[in-house]
């Protein structure tokens, strides 16, 4: 099949690969010049592991092109995905003007019938004006379909080609084969296609990434009251995850959920209520609870001192908002960084992907150093803000002789207590206080 993408950021890009791997034609656009450029020198402008080998690959055997020419993408395409971003605005609402210029041009370079369909995360309703858009532009007859992403960054590859289901929301059944033809590759018994209305589609996504966000402030909300009960949350949540109507993903406390999506998939869904009239009372509360547990790790901080924070010397270990990812949007360390920033603190930070995505954020008022026992040199206390592999396996015998203090608040629960203890540190994690 010949495919034409539009936006080639992480979920544009890894399907585009993905696609190109199972023998489609594909044209991946971006508007902007140097990602272009790296990507057709075979070299992928954001880290997430595995893509640059599928990407080399498929750029040799030629079926994988980059283009910014979105006219040239649409005349040469049968399928073409929307995939650019949709970031939240001040209200929490989707910014919708990149889908819907998108959308614009893709009526404007329409030479025939063709199928378009929306990746990105959009309101439901977002593919009426889609549809309205090209419509305005175009003579030309064409069919529009949902297609909700469930990647997940930093295991982008396997959770696109092993995708637990694929959803396609559309009101045709010519359109669904096709696309269900494109997917074949992808899917089994137990990972099905899933056909439904295009809003059935829309709110299947925000629903997911709802009750996601639903458990981890859930957990974390038991897991600062455990601590408080002197319980332990990890005992707690393998006492509860055996269930199977309860399961154990994605019940790992921590200082709160980040990135691209759930935070602002659980803005828009709220916002998109509030336009309905109806207010989520569950959801709102989720996303309250995530906002205080980001400021966790400070707030533990700050009590230790008594609030006296000067001249205070804090190592960061991890930004990004998840290991394997540089992805920086929504991470956690940004809001707890600010707020120790406010006091004049002095912040050594170490992440092995995401100090360059960091430094757009923090400019200098933070130090970047390129090893992680670097930066704990003469620091007063070490945050653990990432759960890389590289933190787990860490020499603690030597972060111990270089930290001004042994001193160590883990925000995602690496060690044992009782055996941090033993080496000689004060050890706080997230939801208790021994080993239990
Ligand atoms: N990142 C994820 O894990 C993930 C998972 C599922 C769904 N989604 C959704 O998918 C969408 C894309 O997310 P992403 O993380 O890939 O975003 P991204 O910001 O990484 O990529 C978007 C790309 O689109 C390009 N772009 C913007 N306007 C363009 C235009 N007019 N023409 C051509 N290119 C244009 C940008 O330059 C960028 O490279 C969002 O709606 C997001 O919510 C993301």
């Amino acid at each position: 099949m010949k495919v034409g993408i539009i936006g080639t950021g992480y979920v544009g890009l890894v399907a585009g690969v993905c696609f190109a791997d199972k023998g489609n034609h594909v044209i991946c656009v971006d508007n902007v010049q140097e990602k272009i450029e790296s990507l057709r020198n075979a070299k992928v402008p954001f880290y997430e592991p595995g893509v640059n080998e599928l990407l080399s690959k498929n750029i040799e055997r030629g079926t994988l092109e980059f283009s910014m020419d979105i006219k040239y993408a649409v005349q040469n395409s049968d399928v073409i995905f929307i995939a650019v971003g949709t970031p939240s605005r001040e209200d929490g609402s989707p910014e919708l003007k990149y889908v819907l210029a998108v959308a614009n041009q893709i009526g404007e370079s329409l030479n025939g019938y063709k199928i378009i369909i929306n990746k990105s995360t959009a309101p439901v309703g977002t593919l009426d004006k889609i549809r309205a858009t090209i419509k305005e532009k175009t003579t030309h007859n064409f069919d529009v379909a949902s297609n909700p992403e469930w990647l997940e960054e930093g295991r982008a590859l396997d959770t696109f080609i092993y995708s637990s289901r694929v959803v396609i929301g559309t009101d045709n059944q010519e359109v669904a084969e096709t696309l269900s033809k494109l997917y074949e590759p992808f899917v089994d018994d137990q990972r099905p296609i899933i056909v439904m209305s295009i809003r059935s589609a829309e709110m299947t996504k925000y629903v997911a990434n709802t009750f996601l966000a639903v458990k981890l402030s859930f957990i974390n909300e038991m897991a600062n009251l455990s601590e408080l009960l002197g319980a332990n949350i990890d005992s707690v949540r393998k006492g509860i995850g055996f269930d199977p109507r309860i399961g154990n993903l994605y019940l790992a406390p921590g200082i709160g959920y980040g990135g691209s999506c759930l935070p602002k998939d659980v803005k828009g869904i709220i916002h998109t209520a509030q336009m309905k009239g109806y207010n989520l009372e569950l959801t709102n509360a989720v996303h309250q609870v995530n906002e205080l547990q980001k400021l966790m790790l400070f707030k533990k901080i700050h009590e230790y001192y008594s609030g006296d924070l000067r001249d205070k010397k804090i190592a960061v270990w991890g930004l990004s908002f998840k290991p394997e990812t540089d992805d920086m949007r929504e991470a956690p360390s940004i809001a707890y960084i600010n707020e120790f920033l406010n006091y004049d603190v002095e912040i050594k930070a170490y992440d092995p992907e995401a100090a360059e995505n960091a430094k757009q954020i923090f400019g200098d008022s933070i130090e970047y150093f390129p090893d992680k026992y670097q930066a704990v040199q003469d620091a007063d206390v070490l945050v653990i803000s990432t759960e890389w592999k590289e933190f787990k396996e860490a020499d603690l015998d030597k972060v111990k002789q270089m930290m001004k203090k042994p001193l160590i608040f883990d925000g995602r629960n690496l060690f044992a207590p009782q055996k941090m203890r033993d080496m000689g540190f004060e050890y706080f994690c997230i939801g208790y206080r021994e080993n239990g």
